[in-house]
């Protein structure tokens, strides 16, 4: 059996959402109400209820900028999917960046559920389940470090693998180039520059899952392929600029033997770190099909907050455990001009691939929309904000970001 949304259309009928009673299929709650029970002073603006009442049958990607209401409006998604039993509290999951913005986003998500369930007019039914079972929220590292913690064997990792937390790795990383004899002339940097430059390379390898030798091939093809031009007219060869360009390739892979010596390291000590604990996550779930089966049958409904900050090997697990052709009704937020992990391996691409990411079936594909109200900033400071944003890039393909009124 199925329930009709609030759009006519149906939400999916699949183990973990609560099936409807024998009765008639009661109309569903609207966000306002559901926000007035959940104890609010405030209902979602029309934007809000747009993304709050969606059906849960797609891929949704919410693209709105600073303080526009993107987390509140995933709490109150997860308030109207609960308060009209779409969904049942515990088959819902959301991850977010830092412990604290997941604990807020938790908070936010108890707030109203409590209140839901204390408010008279709710089900006895579904309050008594409110007062057993709770959503889920995680930060993405948590989250990845748990499938590994379940899954690794699959991969060989231990379950017991001890993580390394950043001061450790930086310890093992000093004892490998303090006691490294390869050549370093195309290394300038003295000893912590160095065990700096090493934890960095390691990391951001794990980020791309990029192996050592894949790098070491693909900067000797650069090479080549540099030097490979014709030399014409009064040129003698490359540019400076593009020789020093070579130079960086180059000491990055004089770095490489370290790298394998400090990930060796880690391997004989039986250990992990966080950036391991990601890449692993991603090779569980895209090594087997059957980690995201269970993760979808487990999770109904996932949310992804900070979205454009996720890194390669977050969306690749992501992606493999819930995208492609898993199909599940995943709800990313997030603001591709906010996008500060660069360096990490995220990009402010990331927002606009969404619907390669997460397509959605054939007939119900992934859909987009934006919130425009900034509920945090008058409207000095987002005439300034505007004016700054225009001179971010644009996404390429996608429909240009609404600029934020007051
Ligand atoms: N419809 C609304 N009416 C009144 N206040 C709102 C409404 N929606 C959101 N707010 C308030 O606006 C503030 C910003 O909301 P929120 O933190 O969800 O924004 P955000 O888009 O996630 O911000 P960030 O870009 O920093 O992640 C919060 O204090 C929230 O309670
Ligand atoms: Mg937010």
């Amino acid at each position: 059996m199925s329930r009709r949304a609030a759009d006519g259309q149906l939400a999916l009928d699949l183990p973990g959402f609560v099936a409807p009673g024998p009765a008639a299929v009661p109309e569903l709650l609207d966000p306002a109400e559901v926000a007035r029970r959940c104890g609010l002073s405030y209902a979602p603006s029309a934007e809000q209820a747009a993304v709050v009442q969606a059906p849960v049958d797609r891929p949704m990607v919410v693209v709105a900028g600073a303080g526009s209401g993107k987390t509140e409006t995933m709490a109150a998604r997860v308030a109207w999917l609960v308060a009209n039993q779409l969904v049942a509290p515990e088959a819902v999951l959301g991850l977010t960046f830092t412990r604290k913005a997941a604990s807020e986003l938790g908070a936010r998500i108890r707030l109203r559920l409590t209140a839901l369930a204390a408010h008279p007019d709710t089900d006895p039914d579904l309050r008594a389940r409110l007062e057993v079972a709770t959503p889920t929220v995680a930060t993405y590292h948590g989250y990845a470090a748990g499938i590994v913690a379940e899954h690794g064997l699959r991969i060989g990792v231990e379950p017991g693998a001890g993580v390394l937390g950043p001061a450790m790795c930086w310890g093992q990383a000093a004892t490998v180039v303090a006691a490294h004899t390869g050549d370093m002339a195309d290394v300038a940097l003295g000893l912590v520059s160095t065990t700096e430059d090493v934890l960095q390379l390691a990391a951001e390898l794990g980020e791309h899952d990029v192996t050592p030798d894949q790098l070491r091939r693909w900067t000797g093809q650069l090479h080549d392929q540099v030097h490979a031009y014709p030399v014409t007219g009064r040129t003698k060869g490359p540019y400076a600029d593009v020789l020093k360009m070579l130079g960086r390739q180059r000491a990055r892979v004089a770095l490489l033997p370290m790298v394998e010596a400090f990930e060796a390291r880690k391997r004989a000590a039986g250990a992990i770190d966080y950036a391991d604990q990601v890449a692993s996550a991603a090779r569980v779930a895209t090594g087997s099909p059957d980690v995201g089966r269970r993760e979808r049958a487990r999770w109904r409904v996932v949310l992804l907050d900070e979205y454009q900050d996720t890194s390669v090997g977050q969306l690749r697990m992501l992606e493999a455990l819930f995208g492609g052709a898993g199909h599940h009704p995943v709800l990313a937020v997030g603001d591709p001009r906010q996008s500060i992990y660069g360096w990490r391996g995220a990009s402010s691409g990331t927002i606009e691939r969404f619907p390669r990411t997460f397509p959605g079936a054939p007939d119900r594909p992934a859909a987009r929309l934006t919130l425009s109200t900034s509920w945090r900033n008058d409207h000095a400071v987002l005439a300034v904000a505007n004016r700054v944003a225009a001179d971010l890039p644009q996404p390429a393909q996608a429909a240009p970001l609404p600029d934020l009124t007051a």
